[in-house]
C-alpha cells in the first residue's frame, strides 16, 4: 500500500471518539489493529514508538509499522507508517518486530520480515529524513535468511540490536527443533554482515512454551536482564537477571514480569537519560465479531520505567512524565470498614488515577470502579490478606456476552506490614494495576452501561482502613482537536 493512500488519522481518531471503550491515556492506533510495540528510539529531541500495524481491519494481517511521535513519551502524535511489505521481498506479506539503533548517523531499523506461507528473514530499512517519515529498505536485504541449524524456520523472528565497543550486537527469538525456546546471538560491524555466535541463552523449563518472542536483553543497575515472550498462547512476559561479560549470559534470578495473557511482547530501550523504559502491547478481552464492530484492536501500556527492586526482582513503575495528565484532585482518607462493610466515594468517573494506602489484618479489602447506579455492572480491584494475592476481578464489569470475565491474579511480596499500596490507572476499558509499586496486573473491561463510572471500597472477612486515596481526573494525550468524547 502507497503511503500516499493512508487516510488521514486525525479523521480516523474523530470518527472513533464516541467510542466509550476507546482510552484517553493509553496510546492505541487511530484504527484498526494493532499489536507489539517496535522501534523504541529517541531522535532529534523526540521518542519515537513504531507499532505493529495492520491498516486495512481490526485483526491481525499485513502488516506494517506504524508510527507516532512524542516530546514527553506521553502525548502523541501520528506518523504515516514507517514500513509498509513491499512485494517480491523478505517483507512482501509483513513487516514484522524489531528495533531501530543508529549506525553512522543514520537511524536504521532492523526487523523480521515474512514471506508466506513461514518465512522470517532478518530485513533493514534506513531513515531518510529527521522525523522518521520517509524509510528505504536496505539493497542488502535480506541481512540473515533464515534461522541456523537446531531451529524451527518457523520460529526464528525479532531481532534486538546494541551497541557494544565496536560491534554491533543482535539477539533473534527462536524455537528450537529440541524443544527449548532459546535466543540466538549475532554480531556485525555494519548490521550488513552478520556472524552467528550460536545460542545465547536457552531453557525448556516451561514445557507449554514452543518458542521466545521479542527477547530484549539490557543492562540494569550493574545487572543485565533478557526479556522474553511466552509464545504461543500469550503466556505471559518472563525475565532472567544475570551478568553478562559480553559473551556469556548467566542467570541467577528469573521469574514473571507479567503472567496474564492480556499484556504481551513488551519493548525495553535505554535512553539517554538512562532510564530503560518499555511499552508493552495490551490486548483486547472481547470476541471477534466485538473488535469488528468497534473498528479497532490493541492498546500500549502506559510507558514503565524498569528496575531491579531489593528483592532481586524485575520490577517497573509508570514514568514520572504521566503525572503531566493529572487533572483535578481529591483526597479521602481515614475511612475505615467493618468486616462486610463497603462506602460509595463521592465521585465517579472513567479515566482516573488512583493512589491508596490500604491497611487490613486479613480477609480482603479493595475497590470498586466502573460502577453502574444499580449496581449490575461493576470491576472490583483488591488485596486479598490472607493469602498475600493482588486481584483483578472483571467477572461483573459488562453484561455483554461478547466480553470475557476473568480473576486476574498476581502474588503480592509478604513485607510483614498489614498495608499494602495500591495504584490503579482507569481509562475506560483499559486497567493497570500496581500493588506494592512491584506486583503489576493489566486487564480490559467493556461495561455496557455508560453511566458505570461510580468508586466504592469494601472489605470483607476482616475490618480495615483506606488510609489514604488520592484519585486524580486525567487528561488524553492526542491533541483537543482529535475527538473527545
Ligand atoms: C509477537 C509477534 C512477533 C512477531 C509479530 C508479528 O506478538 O508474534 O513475534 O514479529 O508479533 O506481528
Amino acid at each position: 500500500m502507497p503511503m500516499q493512500k493512508f487516510p488521514d488519522p486525525k479523521t480516523l481518531r474523530q470518527q472513533l471518539a464516541q467510542d466509550p471503550h476507546r482510552p484517553l491515556f493509553h496510546f492505541l492506533p487511530p484504527h484498526n489493529w494493532m499489536n507489539d510495540p517496535n522501534g523504541l528510539f529517541f531522535w532529534k529531541g523526540r521518542y519515537h514508538l513504531f507499532y505493529q500495524y495492520n491498516p486495512r481491519e481490526a485483526v491481525w494481517g499485513t502488516i506494517c509499522w506504524g508510527h507516532a511521535s512524542s516530546l514527553d513519551m506521553v502525548h502523541w502524535v501520528d506518523h504515516p507508517p514507517a514500513l509498509v511489505p513491499e512485494k517480491g521481498t523478505g517483507d512482501e506479506n509483513g513487516c514484522w518486530s524489531g528495533c531501530i539503533v543508529e549506525h553512522k548517523g543514520v537511524p536504521t531499523a532492523v526487523y523480521s520480515g515474512f514471506v508466506e506461507p513461514e518465512r522470517t528473514p532478518i530485513m533493514l530499512a534506513h531513515a531518510e529524513d529527521d522525523h522518521l517519515d520517509a524509510w528505504k529498505k536496505s539493497s542488502m536485504n535480506p541481512v540473515i535468511a533464515g534461522a541456523p541449524g537446531g531451529v524451527r524456520q518457523t520460529d526464528f523472528r525479532d531481532p534486538y540490536v546494541w551497541r557494544e565497543s565496536d560491534r554491533w550486537k543482535m539477539l533473534v527469538g527462536a524455537g528450537m527443533t529440541n524443544g527449548d525456546s532459546a535466543v540466538f546471538s549475532y554480531d556485525s560491524p555494519d548490521l550488513v554482515n552478520w556472524t552467528y555466535r550460536g545460542p545465547f541463552f536457552r531453557d525448556g523449563g516451561i514445557s507449554s512454551v514452543r518458542m521466545w518472542e521479542c527477547p530484549n536483553l539490557f543492562p540494569l543497575g550493574e545487572r543485565y536482564v533478557l526479556l522474553v515472550s511466552l509464545f504461543p498462547d500469550l503466556q505471559g512476559v518472563y525475565y532472567f537477571i544475570g551478568d553478562y561479560d559480553g559473551r556469556v549470559f548467566s542467570p541467577t534470578e528469573e521469574g514473571y514480569f507479567e503472567r496474564g495473557s492480556l499484556f504481551y511482547a513488551p519493548q525495553a530501550r535505554l535512553f539517554p537519560d538512562g532510564r530503560v523504559i518499555l511499552f508493552g502491547w495490551i490486548l483486547e478481552d472481547r470476541s471477534e465479531q466485538a473488535v469488528q464492530r468497534a473498528g479497532w484492536a490493541g492498546v500500549q501500556s502506559l510507558p514503565r520505567q524498569l528496575a531491579i527492586n531489593a528483592q532481586g526482582c524485575l520490577v517497573s513503575r509508570p514514568i514520572d512524565e504521566l503525572k503531566n495528565l493529572r487533572g483535578e484532585h481529591h483526597l479521602f482518607s481515614g475511612i475505615r470498614l467493618g468486616s462486610g462493610g463497603n462506602f460509595r466515594l463521592p465521585l465517579a468517573g472513567q479515566c482516573l488515577e488512583v493512589e491508596a494506602v490500604l491497611a487490613a489484618e486479613g480477609g480482603r479489602m479493595g475497590m470498586d470502579i466502573l460502577v453502574s447506579p444499580d449496581g449490575s455492572e461493576y470491576t472490583r480491584i483488591f488485596v486479598d490478606f490472607e493469602e498475600h494475592r493482588g486481584v483483578l476481578d472483571t467477572t461483573h464489569s459488562s453484561l455483554s456476552k461478547q466480553v470475557n470475565r476473568r480473576m486476574l491474579i498476581t502474588p503480592i511480596r509478604d513485607d510483614s506490614s498489614n498495608e499494602v499500596r495500591l495504584h490503579v490507572w482507569i481509562d475506560r476499558s483499559v486497567i493497570e494495576v500496581w500493588f506494592n509499586d512491584d506486583a503489576v496486573i493489566t486487564g480490559r473491561v467493556y461495561p455496557t452501561r455508560v453511566d458505570a463510572r461510580g468508586l466504592g471500597v469494601f472489605s470483607s472477612d476482616a475490618s480495615g482502613e483506606v488510609k489514604r486515596m488520592h484519585i486524580w481526573e486525567m487528561g488524553q494525550i492526542w491533541p483537543a482537536d482529535h475527538g473527545k468524547a
